[in-house]
């Protein structure tokens, strides 16, 4: 039987981490891991209760009490905050708004890094997030940095929207992929940032299927 490895994604939001990670995953029957959903789900329990997401205290404190659990099932991740099924709920507009915010907390960082750390242990994994390949997972045997232009990555989450009947606008949209880039790329704690030893794919004029076909490519040299 083939060597099982820990494949690292990470990139900027809309790069196309978590629609390729799926594909490889699925490729090569590993779990697929999307770390972004621990942050969001943080986040969503904050806006309900009011604690205010840039209060590095509070929002530790919050998490203190919180269980955010990843399962895997037929239809994907799912995600579970203290027991409830909030898979939709973390993909708000408001989520995604404030996610970078308890994003930045190094307290925060701390624990879920030590949560992913633990799911990537045994291997026949594909993680996706800003620093799998730096922090969580430095000894990755494969790690990708996806990367794709803001205006490439808005008009994708605009598509996305449009298809599924939500109302987008285009330049709001981008607008918040900079901020959001901005704030991931610039914070203290285990910034967004390409691992030395990560293969850079620029995606925006590729496929899906290309950039998954790369990534598999770079998985067999590994294996050999
Ligand atoms: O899907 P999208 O790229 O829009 O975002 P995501 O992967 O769900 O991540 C949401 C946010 O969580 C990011 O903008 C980061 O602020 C944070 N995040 C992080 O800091 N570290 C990770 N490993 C994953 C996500
Ligand atoms: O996980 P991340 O935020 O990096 O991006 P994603 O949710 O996987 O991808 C955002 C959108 O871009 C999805 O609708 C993908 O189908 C699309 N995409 C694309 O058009 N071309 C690619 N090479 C990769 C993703």
């Amino acid at each position: 039987m083939k060597q099982e490895l820990a494949i690292a994604i990470d990139g900027p939001a809309a790069a196309g981490k978590s629609t390729v990670a799926k594909i490889v995953a699925n490729t090569l029957s590993y779990v697929y891991i999307d770390t972004g959903a621990m942050y969001r789900a943080l986040t969503y329990k904050a806006l309900q209760q009011g604690v205010n997401v840039k209060e590095e205290e509070a929002v530790t404190a919050l998490l203190e009490n919180t269980t955010i659990e990843l399962q895997q099932s037929e239809h994907g991740q799912l995600v579970f905050l203290d027991g409830q099924d909030v898979s939709h709920a973390i993909r708000s507009h408001e989520v995604t708004k404030q996610v970078s915010y308890v994003a930045e907390h190094r307290k925060v960082r701390k624990e879920m890094v030590k949560q992913q750390q633990d799911l990537a242990a045994k291997r026949g994994v594909v993680m996706d997030g800003r620093d799998i390949g730096t922090h969580v997972i430095p000894d990755a045997e494969v790690k990708i940095f996806l990367m794709a232009s803001v205006e490439e990555r808005a008009e994708r989450r605009h598509k996305e929207n449009v298809e599924q009947g939500f109302a987008s606008d285009l330049e709001q949209i981008k607008e918040d992929i900079r901020k959001r880039d901005k704030i991931d790329s610039e914070r203290e704690v285990s910034p967004l940032l390409k691992a030395d030893d990560a293969i850079e794919i620029d995606t925006t004029a590729l496929s899906i299927e290309q950039v998954a076909d790369k990534i598999l490519q770079a998985v067999e040299q590994k294996e050999k």
